[in-house]
């Protein structure tokens, strides 16, 4: 008992973040793992050589004692308004560049796919209780809106002459309470994200709203009890939307697996996007298709894939109940599929131009500015949505999954060329699993 007691007293620490990164990761070997030494040299294995590098990513977080290596793919042959793309993508998971590629050279030979930006709207809130009269207030938003744009117009400045800033602000009143209500304030951050911006203009915005209010207390012009809860950027921005679309005569679809006609293909296929339409269970599984690729090329850039997942579900969600975020349809002998998704990107500051891999990244798209990394975004997840369903009514995922996992079993096993050529015959005809793979390569 004393001695678990003193293990566990080793494994909480004060200081441990003013530990150099040699002396937490010794910490943490020491106090976590069976093999210190070997890990520690793991771990280290995977800084980077070039020490400026190393010290631009350790700055991206704290407590930082190595690095986490992710695939960074491309998926070549987007034809996107008529512009070829190839596409960078950060995921982990086998298929997904695949899917993505096959679909887009798919697409190509249709026309390509054509999307447009219905939106490019952010949101910030500064949420807070007042007893008076909604009304009252409400006679002040003008005159409060000029005064904080005065005030915070060193924040503004630089993101008004790119034709951006403060676009409007509106008074809400929460239904749940009488007494919380919100300034819901609409930004046009150009080519930036605009969460860092966002947020100094609304705590700029915040000080100067109180103060107002107080001013018009003590002059009797408002009555009622002010109390400021909380500023803040609102990643939900329906108004930050994007289409990528693509259609073509039914019978250019081709002809599919088992020879399924392009018709059938085609009703198959409007079926299973109705099914996602109507169904939670499913829409989340397809929606989540939908964001293995969009979540690839936001983490290639640098963007924000929690704050662009967040807003898509609940987009997703608008009417109250979760749905597919893309569409189909079969009119007059044509095929349509189609997404919206909003999504806040941005191409200038945060990460963006930071990280050494998302500048590659754009520099690879030839440095699209924030629209135009939008409609490369939707387009790369409709891609991806095409492509799962397409497997998913013809041939299922099965196959195609199982193939790169017996490629990635076989590299564990580090089995030899011929090794691998025998196993993808073997394995064509059966399935795939560790244990079974093992079995083959000992009695191969
Ligand atoms: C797997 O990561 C994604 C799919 O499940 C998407 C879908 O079912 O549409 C294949």
């Amino acid at each position: 008992m004393k001695e678990k007691i003193q293990k566990e007293s080793s494994k909480s620490i004060s200081g441990f973040s003013k530990l150099n990164k040699r002396g937490k990761i010794k910490w943490i070997v020491e106090n976590f793992f069976k093999d210190p030494e070997n890990v520690m040299h793991e771990l280290m294995s995977y800084w980077h050589r070039n020490e400026d590098q190393q010290k631009i990513v350790d700055g991206f977080a704290e407590n930082t004692i190595s690095n986490f290596p992710m695939p960074f793919s491309v998926a070549p042959n987007f034809l996107i308004n008529g512009k070829t793309y190839c596409v960078p993508m950060v995921i982990e998971e086998s298929s997904v560049v695949a899917a993505a590629s096959s679909s887009a050279k798919f697409w190509m030979d249709r026309g390509g796919i054509q999307a447009k930006i219905l939106g490019v709207e952010k949101l910030g809130q500064i949420h807070f209780r007042w007893s008076g009269s909604k009304d009252s207030l409400e006679n002040f938003i003008l005159e409060i809106q000029s005064r904080m744009l005065i005030h915070a117009h060193d924040i503004l400045k630089k993101m008004q002459e790119r034709g951006g800033g403060l676009k409007e602000i509106k008074l809400i009143q929460l239904e749940s309470s009488q007494n919380l209500y919100q300034l819901l304030i609409s930004f046009n951050t150009c080519n930036s994200m605009g969460a860092n911006f966002i947020n100094s203009c609304l705590e700029s915005f915040s000080i100067t709203f109180e103060n107002f209010i107080e001013e018009k207390k003590l002059a009797n012009e408002l009555m009622g009890q002010f109390e400021l809860i909380m500023s803040i950027l609102s990643n939900y921005t329906p108004q930050c939307l994007v289409r990528a679309e693509v259609n073509c005569l039914i019978k250019d679809l081709g002809e599919f697996a088992g020879n399924m006609t392009p018709q059938i293909f085609a009703e198959k296929f409007y079926t299973a996007i109705q099914i996602a339409e109507q169904d939670t269970y499913r829409a989340v599984t397809h929606n989540k298709g939908i964001f293995n690729g969009i979540d690839a090329v936001v983490i290639a850039t640098a963007n924000d894939f929690r704050a662009v997942e967040a807003c898509g579900h609940a987009y997703a969600a608008r009417d109250g109940k979760y749905r597919s975020l893309s569409k189909c349809s079969i009119d007059d002998g044509i095929f349509r599929f189609w997404l919206d998704i909003p999504l806040a990107l941005g191409t200038v500051g945060g990460l963006t131009s930071l990280h050494p891999i998302a500048k590659r990244s754009l520099e690879l798209l030839e440095n699209p500015n924030a629209e135009e990394l939008m409609m490369i975004t939707a387009a790369t997840g409709l891609a991806q949505n095409f492509g799962a369903v397409k497997s998913l009514i013809t041939t299922g995922i099965q196959k195609g999954h199982m193939k790169m996992h017996l490629a990635n079993i076989l590299q564990h096993f580090k089995a030899t060329e011929a090794e691998r050529s025998r196993a993808e015959l073997h394995f064509g005809q059966n399935p795939v699993s560790h244990n079974a793979v093992r079995e083959f390569l000992k009695r191969d």
